[in-house]
């Protein structure tokens, strides 16, 4: 089990950490979830990260606690395997490249469909579950798109290979619920907030493939791609194939409270 955080540039400390206690909260469910017994609380994770990253010294970065069964005994039930823990800081910039941001990337849909929910749980952030992220990625390069989008086990748009995805319709957000396969993304959980606070109207709905077809905007979130915009899937162009109004300014907030420009009035930062 993992977690991905970042931390961004903050005046007077090392670096001030996105949403750390969703994030160590969500780790904490994914180890349920899975049976991993976690021998750490909420409260001792969270402190366990701000102390790597003040340790490592980076104001950009991103942060990976990483839970994983250790050497026990050879065989498939791990009960008594003993569970390690470890975080690991790296410096980071943009993740798809500071261009993307502005002009959007290029996506295709994958072949590769989402784990079926009585497969692999798709709501634990689980390592094993990023096979399928990897054939994902890898078939969408090989393709010459930057990612791919896959679809549920019944069709229905589940998400990116670490990302979630939204589209803007009638000027409505649309993004697949989490009965669709798809990791419950803290930046998702951003997106929303900020787009009600703006007076947007959001769906959490089920999705078919055509929605995104009939977008207005499309763009994919996460830790590591923040707000991308999405300006053609699979070789069509989304709405004027350029950045729309309703993503400029999801974008333009979510940066505004990242780095500090405007009060964190949601309480997102934590500093290390
Ligand atoms: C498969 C998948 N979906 C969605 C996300 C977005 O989640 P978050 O915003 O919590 O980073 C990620 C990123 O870790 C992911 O790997």
């Amino acid at each position: 089990m993992f977690e991905g955080l970042r931390g961004y540039p903050a005046h007077g400390c090392v670096s001030a950490v996105m949403q750390l206690r969703p994030h160590m909260r969500r780790m904490l469910q994914s180890c349920r979830i899975v049976n991993l017994p976690l021998r750490w609380s909420e409260d001792e994770l969270c402190e366990a990260v701000l102390a790597t990253v003040r340790a490592n010294g980076y104001a950009s970065c991103y942060i990976r606690p990483l839970a994983l069964r250790g050497y026990g005994q050879l065989g498939v039930d791990p009960t008594h395997c003993p569970v390690d823990m470890t975080v690991i800081v790296i410096e980071h910039g943009a993740h798809f490249g500071a261009e993307a941001a502005e002009k959007g990337i290029d996506m295709g849909t994958s072949s590769w469909r989402r784990m079926a929910p009585d497969t692999l749980p798709a709501m634990a952030k689980s390592a094993a579950n990023y096979l399928n992220s990897q054939l994902v990625i890898l078939e969408a390069r090989a393709n010459g798109f930057a990612d791919g989008i896959a679809l549920d086990a019944q069709g229905h748009v589940s998400e990116g290979s670490g990302a979630n995805v939204f589209a803007v319709v009638d000027g409505v957000l649309h993004t697949p619920n989490i009965g669709s396969s798809i990791l419950q993304g803290i930046t998702r959980g951003c997106v929303v907030q900020l787009a009600r606070d703006a007076g947007l109207e959001v769906r959490e709905v089920t999705m078919p493939r055509e929605l995104l077809y009939c977008a207005d905007e499309l763009f994919i979130c996460g830790t590591a791609a923040e707000i991308t915009p999405v300006r053609s899937l699979d070789r069509k162009q989304v709405g004027a194939g350029a950045r729309g109004p309703v993503t400029t300014h999801l974008q333009a907030e979510f940066r505004a409270l990242v780095t500090g420009a405007k009060p964190d009035r949601h309480g997102w930062l934590v500093r290390a």
